[in-house]
């Protein structure tokens, strides 16, 4: 591959009001990084590691809008009272020379974690299998007054991201949460204005993205996380992620990150590799409930064997019929990959696992393009989510950073 294609993956990028210091983004993954909603000591060394290590835009993931919209019971959420936590995560970013976003997101009836004692709010009303465990058997359609709630608690998340220092905001609308369950004919089985043709089911998506983009697109960069196909055949098309991301686009996007795959229903596609069930058994127990939920959903996918750029053929379609900035997403494991994602169109490209294991990985490949990523894709890390200690590589020394420190800004200056 051309060196110069690589260079310009070191070049800045303009982003909305932002300029990223290159195009290389660390996706969101739950870093577990959080206890009671606000940030651990290692949360900050995390984001300050990336950063050092040439992460351009190093997202923090799955901060929730709402109280009731968290997943899990000691999810990051929008509070005032986090704000000032938040605040000196962002500082120690940009004190290391990069950018950092804040995904976005609300569980809807995505709720594995948690019970909530009422129903869940979703595209859909009835059965709800995702919030089986906890109790939370049924879920609801939302009506037009939730829907103008609900984009009221993305906007006031978003404003206080900017108070946080945040430079960006990724709206989470893929792999299951709230706004993919509208945009995924797995779930939106609505007969109104926002079911039935893509068109439709990205409504409210589009909705929620334009009040955020309004109230403080002027002052950071407002992203979308959205899927390039669901994986499944009753899901979401590449063809519907087309649409997708053009009305997306039409409604103010300054960039969209490109993934797919649903955490129920097509984990594997999710990570172009099956989950590690072994890991997952050591981490969660083997004969706990959410262990054995995971192996059950697990034992039934598709054996599928990882491939560098396996969203390639997804993506490239999208590419072609969008102009806003996009990010590659999706197996990038080499400097020949990102090379190649800047030669077709691509404007930055997001990496998570690969980062995970090398946190320098921008800073390595920049001193010698052919070093190959040690990231083996054994898919430990996503045991780890459930880790006391927090998302962590196995290859690497354990962390011995205090997850059990929840942040006192006026602790560490
Ligand atoms: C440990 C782990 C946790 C993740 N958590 C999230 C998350 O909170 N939000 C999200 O949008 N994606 C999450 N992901 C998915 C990644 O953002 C990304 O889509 C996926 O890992 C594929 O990229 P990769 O091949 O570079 O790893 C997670 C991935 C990993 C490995």
């Amino acid at each position: 591959m051309e060196k110069p294609m690589l260079d310009r993956a070191y070049q800045p990028l303009q982003v909305g009001p932002i300029t990223l210091p290159n195009r290389f983004i660390k996706a969101g993954a739950n870093e577990n990084m959080s206890m009671a909603g606000l940030p651990t000591l290692a949360m900050l060394k995390h984001h300050q590691e990336l950063a050092m290590g040439g992460v351009g835009l190093t997202t923090m993931a799955y901060l929730a809008v709402e109280k009731v919209g968290r997943t899990l019971p000691d999810q990051l959420w929008l509070n005032d009272q986090a704000v000032s936590e938040l605040r000196v995560v962002t500082r120690a970013v940009h004190e290391a020379g990069g950018k950092i976003a804040a995904q976005i997101t609300h569980g809807g009836s995505f709720v594995t974690g948690i019970f909530v004692p009422r129903r869940l709010q979703s595209s859909v009303s009835g059965f709800n299998p995702a919030g089986l465990l906890r109790g939370n058997f049924l879920r609801r359609a939302m009506t037009e007054t939730d829907m103008d709630r609900m984009v009221d608690s993305f906007v006031l998340a978003a404003e206080r991201c900017v108070a946080a220092g945040f430079d960006a905001v990724e709206i989470h609308m893929g792999h299951g949460y709230l706004l993919n369950q509208f945009l995924s004919p797995m779930d939106n089985q609505r007969t109104d204005a926002y079911g039935g043709t893509a068109e439709n089911r990205a409504r409210f998506p589009a909705r929620v993205l334009a009040a955020v983009k309004r109230k403080v697109g002027d002052r950071i960069a407002v992203l979308a996380k959205i899927n390039v196909s669901d994986g499944r055949s009753r899901g979401g098309t590449v063809e519907d992620a087309i649409v997708t991301a053009q009305v997306l686009e039409a409604a103010g996007a300054d960039m969209l990150v490109l993934s797919g795959g649903r955490n129920v229903e097509s984990g594997w596609f999710m990570f172009g590799s099956n989950l590690n069930l072994k890991a997952m058994q050591r981490v969660l127990g083997k004969w706990s409930l959410s262990g054995m939920a995971i192996a059950a959903t697990a034992k039934s996918a598709p054996k599928i064997d990882f491939r560098e750029l396996y969203f390639w053929d997804y993506s490239t379609q999208i590419r072609e019929r969008v102009n806003i900035p996009l990010a590659y997403l999706g197996g990038v494991k080499s400097a020949d990959n990102v090379a190649q994602c800047m030669e077709a169109g691509f404007e930055a490209v997001a990496l998570a696992r690969a980062l995970l294991r090398e946190p320098d990985l921008p800073n390595k490949w920049r001193e010698d393009a052919t070093a190959p990523s040690l990231c083996d894709n054994c898919n430990s890390c996503i045991a780890y989510i459930y880790h006391p200690g927090g998302t962590w590589c196995i290859h690497r020394p354990p962390n011995e950073l205090r997850n059990n420190q929840v942040l006192a800004s006026s602790e560490v200056a």
